[in-house]
């Protein structure tokens, strides 16, 4: 396949044939490709021909690395949308992912000083914390810390965390969700996270807080959730502002 006579560099034919196997689906997302080693023995080609042509496919974002483990194809990344306020189910559905929730620990506690100040309640006063791994086709993507007043919610106990939250609050309460307020950053992964979500310590990850309110400004949640950073795009329309 590979014309060494070729006005072509050889780098790129190889780039191509990679680009092919994937096209034609013979090589699918989420696939090992061969070693460069292999490569090297099926073409006839120096291991260095060989790392330029995949180092091109991964900074196309066609291939990863994964340490230690080879080289794959990457699986396409989710888009999630940043301007309106969607559930973690709803944005799901819209990526035709099944959701799947597995609720780690679920308590009753006195209120953190910052949680308090996020749902505007006085420290101290009762509060559920919550802690979630949500999945997408049976893969963790998202590590979950939810917190939520238990004056708003006197009958909230664990099941009702293990599915959708926004549905409780608003169809089960019937307490509407209008707007929020929310913060990204980058970060790495903790141990806690990294161990939720098969990352190594100190992965990339993006964190999101949130805190949503109801059209009366009542606080009803306040999150803080951690996304594997490979697996997420994040999505917005953008206003020209003067
Ligand atoms: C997203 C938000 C959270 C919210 C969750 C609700 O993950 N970042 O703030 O609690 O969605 O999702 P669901 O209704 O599926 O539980």
């Amino acid at each position: 396949m590979i014309q060494k006579n070729s006005p072509v560099p050889i780098y790129f034919q190889v780039e191509e044939s990679i680009r092919e196997k994937i096209e034609s689906g013979e090589w699918e997302s989420g696939e090992a490709i061969p070693s460069e080693r292999q490569f090297c023995e099926q073409f006839s080609i120096s291991r260095m021909t060989v790392r330029q042509a995949i180092t091109n496919l991964v900074n196309e974002g066609i291939l990863e690395r994964r340490r230690g483990r080879g080289t794959y194809v990457s699986v396409p990344k989710l888009n999630l949308e940043l301007t309106g306020i969607t559930s973690f189910t709803e944005q799901m559905a819209q990526q035709g992912k099944r959701p799947e929730t597995k609720v780690i620990s679920f308590e009753r506690n006195s209120a953190s000083k910052q949680a308090a100040k996020e749902l505007g309640l006085d420290s101290e006063e009762p509060i559920y914390k919550v802690k979630r791994i949500r999945y997408a086709d049976g893969e963790a993507i998202a590590y979950e810390i939810l917190y939520m007043p238990v004056k708003i919610f006197p009958d909230m106990v664990l099941k009702h965390a293990e599915g959708s939250i926004y549905d409780y609050i608003e169809a089960q309460c019937g307490l509407p969700i209008q707007y929020g307020k929310q913060e990204l950053e980058a970060a790495e992964a903790g141990k806690k996270a990294a161990e939720a979500l098969q990352l190594e310590e100190g992965a990339a990850v993006l964190k999101i807080q949130r805190t949503s309110f109801t059209s009366e400004h009542q606080a009803v949640e306040y999150t803080k959730t951690i996304y594997r950073a490979d697996r997420y795009k994040y999505v917005m329309e953008l206003e020209r502002k003067h």
